[in-house]
């Protein structure tokens, strides 16, 4: 069998269907930062002024107290910024978001829900927008978003792409006068922390424990009028789809719980975690269906929350946090061509630890992984430092009787 047709054989189903789409509206399969670098090098003040916005987004995001308003204004100057043109907004979208849309299209071809009526929240460009109306022509698709550049090339990229059924409002989400409800399908991707819809702040001290903490502790208590008017645009049975950002599990249990709390009945066995690299850094997001139940908003979902947070810690390790981090740097590198030199196997049965270094462009990596959880790469050591440690450890193990395997890179 050939190369090709083994290939061809992998692709997982609804992954043909993407490739075409992403293709049709000018977008790759993969990341390409080329275009986007090159914009930003031929105007440079502009470049500036996207940095800062994206700067001061990401600080608000992260305050538990930011105020609604200064949200708004600073999604509105961010994406307008980014949005200031579909080339533009497209080389942007090329650069970074392809692969979160390519994952979650994947994703709604197989699993969406007849709809006849489709809101997309946050539509941005219009991206999603446009695959949602080419996949289902016989329904009415609308994109709100709240930046009027966005709104405008998503109508010129609908345009370009002949999609007839699609149309665009400028507007806050937030806002249930605006858009319109009885939708049989809300859509929402990357939209709703952008407008703090959920606290994106990690708990504090900011660590493993801490954060599971959060879990067991406030985390499905979360609540937010927000998630209330976001399920108020469902009619009765409609459903509410959701990928968003959550790199800490204590975020997902917020942003699940205001769902549930929202009187959306979510379906934890469709839901899931994707983890995508953004400008070199590993994210996680976590995707969410459920269904409006019709049920009022204030019903007391506490047991529901605490399935929720069973259910977060129960993705298999290591979805959340720095394990899972490490693993996607260390793949990084060795997909770049780093070179195992040194490594052993601990056997302390049933578990085994593995304690390596690599060496990549000059510097050195530890690496330590077991067959549970645990993953951590260890970056800006001394070759001595690590030999000393790791060596030393595997030494200390066999002197108590661990079994000690050591590999030969040769
Ligand atoms: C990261 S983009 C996602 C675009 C699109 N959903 C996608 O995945 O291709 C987030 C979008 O949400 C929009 N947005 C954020 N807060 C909003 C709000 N309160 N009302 C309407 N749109 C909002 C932003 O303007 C931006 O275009």
């Amino acid at each position: 069998m050939g190369k090709q047709s083994r290939r061809k054989r992998e692709r997982q189903p609804g992954e043909t269907k993407v490739h075409r789409y992403l293709a049709r509206a000018g977008l790759p399969d993969q990341p390409d930062p080329g275009p986007y670098r090159r914009l930003a090098a031929a105007d440079p003040e502009w470049f500036d002024q996207v940095v800062v916005a994206d700067d001061f987004s990401l600080l608000l995001s992260r305050k538990r107290d930011a105020e609604p308003g200064a949200i708004l204004a600073a999604t509105r100057t961010r994406y307008g910024l980014l949005y200031r043109d579909l080339d533009t907004a497209l080389a942007e979208y090329a650069s970074r978001p392809v692969m979160i849309a390519a994952a979650w299209l994947r994703w709604w071809f197989r699993h969406h829900p007849p709809a006849t009526r489709l809101l997309d929240i946050g539509c941005g460009p219009g991206v999603l927008t446009c695959a949602y109306g080419l996949a289902l022509p016989e329904a009415e698709v609308v994109g709100i978003d709240a930046v009027p550049e966005a709104v405008a090339c998503a109508e010129e990229l609908a345009d370009r792409l002949g999609v007839r059924n699609v149309s665009f409002v400028t507007g806050d989400f937030l806002d249930p006068t605006v858009g319109g409800d009885g939708f049989d399908q809300v859509v929402a991707v990357t939209a709703l922390a952008d407008a703090g819809l959920y606290p994106q702040d990690p708990p504090e001290g900011s660590d493993a424990l801490s954060s599971v903490a959060d879990v067991d502790g406030p985390g499905p208590e979360f609540r937010s009028a927000d998630a209330d008017r976001l399920a108020g645009r469902l009619s009765p049975g409609g459903s509410l789809l959701v990928l968003d950002r959550t790199p800490d599990p204590s975020q997902a249990v917020r942003l699940g719980a205001a769902l549930l709390h929202a009187g959306v009945d979510l379906d934890l066995g469709r839901a899931g975690v994707e983890l995508f690299v953004e400008g070199g850094q590993p994210t996680t997001f976590t995707r969410f269906a459920g269904v409006r139940s019709g049920a009022p908003a204030t019903l007391d979902r506490t047991l529901r929350g605490e399935e929720l947070a069973a259910w977060i810690k129960c993705v298999p390790p290591p979805a959340f946090g720095p394990e899972w981090h490490d693993e996607l740097r260390f793949e990084a590198l060795k997909a770049d061509g780093a070179r195992l030199v040194w490594g052993c196997e601990l056997n302390y049965s049933p578990t085994l630890e593995r304690r390596e270094i690599w060496e990549h462009d000059g510097k050195v990596y530890g690496w330590i992984t077991t067959t549970g959880s645990f993953r951590e790469l260890a970056t800006g050591r001394s070759p001595e430092e690590l030999w000393n440690e790791y060596g030393a450890y595997a030494g200390r193990c066999a002197a108590k009787g661990v079994q000690v395997r050591f590999h030969d890179p040769a």
